[in-house]
């Protein structure tokens, strides 16, 4: 089998597996198995795959027809530029995401030496990201449970962000607020109750500590604000994270919580998923 042809099986395989991405992860898959960058890919497209690359591709799309994440498959996953091991126990860095890193260093811009506090850091995409993005700035990160932040740790090391602290503690007890901070951001777990049962199969495989977000998702933004608002300088920002159709009740919480100025900002898809705020 040459490469095209395990291309166009792989991406045939995964459309039937039903997952949603199979263009994109095809060309992941045909990437992480040949070792190739995209040019290389397409100069090599005729090039067979040896008997150990044609058992890997198998193997791994015996997993991915069980919709097990192609990030844990692949063990680590690409956030902003940055690489993050990722695995069983730890949330998978989401596109989305990049939203929170884009606000975010937009809201640094005139700042100096800000002090960053990175609530939920999970594999430390965020905390990590900033670090690397203002490298005189100084991130702490919170993590309360030692599988995820097991990831965390390797993350920090593996990025050389050594203006980065990691905690293992409890926002609920507001671990990390020993300090004052130029900016928190939190990518909190932010899903309903009730709304569980709807998440796709390749989040059933993922912590479900990492995704319950209470009855209405909020209970999170709630502490945080709570508990945090207290850490802030005097100009502090927060800026959060939130599920689809959660904007509005998160700038309401901070409105009630006597924030100055509050905005949201849209994903790629139209949806309002950052929501920060001015003290
Ligand atoms: C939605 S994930 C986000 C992970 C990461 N920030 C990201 O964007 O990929 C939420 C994270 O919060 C952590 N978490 C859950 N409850 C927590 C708590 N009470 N205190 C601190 N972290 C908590 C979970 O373990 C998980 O890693």
């Amino acid at each position: 089998m040459n490469i095209f042809e395990a291309y166009n099986s792989t991406k045939k395989a995964l459309e039937k597996a039903g997952a949603e991405d199979y263009v994109f992860e095809a060309k992941q898959i045909i990437k992480h198995i040949t070792g190739f960058t995209n040019a290389q890919i397409l100069m090599n497209y005729t090039n067979q795959l040896s008997d150990y690359q044609q058992n890997r591709l198998m193997a791994l799309l015996k997993q991915r027809e069980l919709r097990y994440p192609l990030q844990y498959i692949f063990g680590e996953w690409s956030f902003y530029g940055y690489d993050f091991y990722v695995g069983p126990g730890v949330l998978c860095p989401r596109a989305d995401t990049e939203t929170l890193i884009e606000k975010s260093l937009e809201l640094l811009k005139d700042r100096k030496n800000p002090e960053i506090l990175d609530l939920c850091a999970g594999s430390g995409c965020i905390g990590i990201t900033l670090a690397k993005q203002v490298p005189e700035a100084a991130v702490t990160m919170v993590e309360k449970f030692p599988e995820a932040a097991r990831y965390a740790e390797k993350n920090i090391v593996r990025n050389s962000a050594d203006n980065v602290r990691l905690i293992t503690g409890d926002i609920f007890e507001s671990a990390g607020a020993d300090k004052k901070y130029d900016l928190i951001v939190s990518n909190p777990p932010y899903i309903p109750e009730n709304e569980m049962d709807t998440v796709s199969p390749e989040t059933k495989y993922e912590p479900e500590t990492a995704l319950k977000g209470g009855k209405d998702g909020l209970d999170f933004y709630r502490a945080i604000i709570k508990n945090y608002k207290s850490a802030l300088k005097e100009d502090g920002i927060m800026a959060f994270e939130v599920g689809a159709g959660e904007a509005a009740a998160v700038r309401s919480l901070f409105k009630d919580a006597g924030f100055k100025d509050t905005g949201t900002v849209n994903d790629l898809n139209g949806i309002k998923r950052v929501v920060f705020a001015l003290l």
